[in-house]
């Protein structure tokens, strides 16, 4: 099933001689060796921010934040794994860098561009994040160095071979409901979220044009019914704040749309959307039939849901709770999944079926 094509290690070794500070850890590409790029917000950040001038409301290199799973905080927003180091594993292939990471050079397997508070517009969290169009950017420059390293063809298979994983848009909508934002001011809910998938659109469109071929997307949560928005609902009920949800439903049939039409007008085009929304709010109507017990609280917080985002203590308010099974929750903090809710999450679009993940998973974009 697997081959090698040794004929391309010489050429490789030979790029490596002719520059000795670059090295491409992994060198003789199996034929079906298919990297992973991950781009997007903290849903996906690996540890990015951890490398920026940003503050700590964008970062969780502190416990609790990954102790379940690592044992030490890495940058990732959970106790532990997030859904691109499931995919990964599901992958075979190793957890993907972040980006920033100093020395990584591994980029054969994909790399990480994730940034924890980023969102499709250059104005959400402007000068705290890498956005969207700055991870292109990075995409790009590597795009052109492993053309370098690797040679056209082989370069040019490896970036059409490889699936990019982007989760964004969640940040953009928290931007446009929690502060006095002038956006509000200036669009419609409707214009905005036009603008939102124009930028997101306008990357992808990017990704094609340097040789990226298989996307593949989470559409967003039901942001309303995460416990930081129950936590400031209005009337004290904890009820879900239905504007916010209504936000990501539309933002979600406005992203279905716009990748059916790219699909159709971009050549050998293919993408993946896996029906976060549904499958989120399944697991938080009926905890108990996915092996939870708790879907409204955080595991980690403080305040009504523990929905005040103080996990860690290292933010603007210090006093935090801790659950003491975590396994029971589907939220870790009082906007991010637990890794169990993230596994499930990342099985889903492994290999979901059609009425959740589609129009391919990907399994079947990572075996095609
Ligand atoms: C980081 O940001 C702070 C606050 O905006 C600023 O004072 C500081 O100079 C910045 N540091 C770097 C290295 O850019
Ligand atoms: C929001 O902005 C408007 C117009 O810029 C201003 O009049 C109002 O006081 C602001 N509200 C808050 C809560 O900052
Ligand atoms: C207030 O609470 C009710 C449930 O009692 C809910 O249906 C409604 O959406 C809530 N309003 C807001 C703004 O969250
Ligand atoms: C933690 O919760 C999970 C899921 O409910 C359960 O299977 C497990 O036994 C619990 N562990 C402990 C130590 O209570
Ligand atoms: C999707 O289909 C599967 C069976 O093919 C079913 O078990 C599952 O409940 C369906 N999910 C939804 C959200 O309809």
């Amino acid at each position: 099933m697997v081959s090698f094509s040794f004929h391309f290690c010489f050429l490789v070794l030979f790029a490596i001689f002719l520059t000795p500070t670059h090295s491409l850890g992994r060198i003789c590409l199996p034929k079906q060796h298919v990297a992973l790029f991950i781009l997007g917000d903290s849903l996906f950040d690996a540890g990015n921010n951890d490398y920026i001038n940003t503050t700590t409301d964008n970062l969780a290199n502190y416990g609790p934040y990954g102790e379940t799973f690592f044992n030490y905080p890495t940058g990732r927003y959970s106790n532990g794994r997030l859904i691109p180091d499931f995919i990964a594993e599901f992958a075979k292939l190793p957890f993907i860098t972040p980006h920033l990471y100093p020395g990584y050079h591994q980029y054969t397997d994909g790399t990480n561009f994730a940034s924890a508070g980023a969102g499709a517009l250059v104005e959400t969290n402007q000068g705290l994040v890498i956005d969207l169009k700055t991870q292109l950017h990075y995409y790009k420059k590597l795009a052109k160095l492993l053309r370098t390293r690797l040679g056209h063809e082989e370069a040019k298979k490896l970036l059409a071979r490889a699936v990019y994983l982007i989760s964004i848009g969640s940040n953009d909508y928290f931007a446009l409901s929690t502060s006095n934002s002038s956006a509000l001011q200036t669009y419609s809910p409707e214009e905005y979220i036009d603008i939102v998938i124009g930028n997101l659109i306008t990357v992808i469109k990017g990704i094609y044009k340097k040789g990226g071929r298989k996307i593949a997307i989470p559409n967003l949560a039901p942001l309303g019914c995460l416990p930081i928005a129950r936590a400031l609902s209005s009337n004290n009920t904890g009820a879900c704040v239905e504007e916010l949800s209504t936000l990501a439903k539309l933002h979600n049939e406005a992203l279905s749309k716009s990748l059916q039409e790219l699909e159709n007008q971009l050549d050998g085009f293919k993408y993946s959307i896996a029906d976060t929304y549904t499958s989120l709010s399944e697991r938080i109507n009926n905890p108990s039939k996915y092996g939870f017990e708790i879907s409204k609280i955080a595991c980690c917080g403080t305040g009504p849901y523990r929905g005040i985002f103080s996990c860690g203590g290292k933010r603007s308010v210090k006093e935090y709770k801790l659950c003491h099974n975590v396994s029971e929750y589907v939220f870790f903090d009082s906007i991010h999944p637990s890794e169990k809710a993230n596994q499930q999450f990342a099985e889903l679009m492994w290999n979901g079926t059609p009425n959740i993940t589609g129009p391919y998973n990907l399994k079947a974009l990572f075996e095609n």
